[in-house]
């Protein structure tokens, strides 16, 4: 597969393609994704939830990152990876550059971040030193308990205003991408026609330049109550494989997500 870069991924915005993502935390699966052409794997921090059985992120180790990334990298060399810091791994900004330079140096091409206005010094200092950052926003999974649950965000206008305030802060700070997970979708349609950058949405509907889903939703493999924002492909697909294909295919045409899995 080709490498995929930052400026690859601004180009796809510029000319209206779109991209799916998806998340990976071993080199078995990141191999079989980045070989359907899968651009960017996100080792996030739900293998909290996913791989270790915690009913949170929150307690995911910048030591855990590190691991899976390298895990990772091995399996797809070409492919764009952005990984998470962790829960309060980055509350100051020394911290926060430590801590990146460890999950850059483990295949790392880019760092994910959550939160809005409090992130700017840090955004900011890592941008100096040539690290690209990834926002996250709306449904931010690390603060859970402050939000009472996992819950659509955004939804009165003064929340959907401070989102959109907060998108365009943290661009001008300097990330270069964003998530925006679990926001109705003609908010989502605002902040992606307002930034110049990448926006990847996740239960934001089908306007954003990206789509993300966590590889054990797409694949099924989440037991129990599942957020209703996820479509399980390989039900439909047969294989993993083809389901993979049919996620990237769905994602570019626009057909995933349609209003059945957008707010
Ligand atoms: O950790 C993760 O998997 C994420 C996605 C839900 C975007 O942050």
């Amino acid at each position: 597969m080709e490498c995929i870069t930052i400026s690859k991924l601004e180009n796809w915005k510029k000319n209206k393609k779109k991209f799916a993502a998806i998340t990976a935390y071993d080199f078995s699966f990141s191999k079989l994704f980045s070989n359907q052409g899968i651009p960017v794997i996100l080792i996030g921090d739900s293998l909290g939830m996913t791989i270790q059985g915690h009913s949170s992120t929150l307690p995911v180790k910048v030591q855990d990152i590190e691991y899976h990334t390298k895990a990772v990298r091995k399996g797809a060399p070409n492919t764009f990876l952005l990984s998470d810091l962790p829960f309060m791994s980055y509350y100051e900004t020394r911290q926060a550059l430590k801590n990146t330079a460890k999950i850059i140096r483990s295949g790392a091409n880019m760092i994910k971040i959550e939160g809005g206005k409090w992130l700017v010094e840090i955004v900011k200092e890592l941008s100096n030193r040539s690290i690209l950052v990834c926002g996250h926003i709306g449904l931010t999974p690390q603060s859970f308990n402050y939000l009472s649950g996992y819950k659509v965000q955004g939804k009165e206008k003064k929340d959907a205003n401070k989102l959109i305030d907060e998108a365009l802060l943290l661009e001008e700070s300097g990330i270069k991408m964003l998530v925006v997970e679990c926001i109705p979708e003609k908010l989502a349609k605002k902040i992606t026609k307002n930034l110049s950058i990448p926006v990847i949405g996740i239960g934001s509907g089908k306007y954003t330049d990206g789509q993300i889903l966590v590889m054990h939703d797409l694949l099924g493999i989440t037991e129990g109550k599942k957020p209703s924002f996820t479509k399980n492909f390989l039900s439909e697909n047969g294989s993993i494989q083809k389901s993979i294909q049919k996620y990237i295919y769905e994602v570019e045409k626009g057909i995933y997500p349609n209003k059945k899995y957008s707010f």
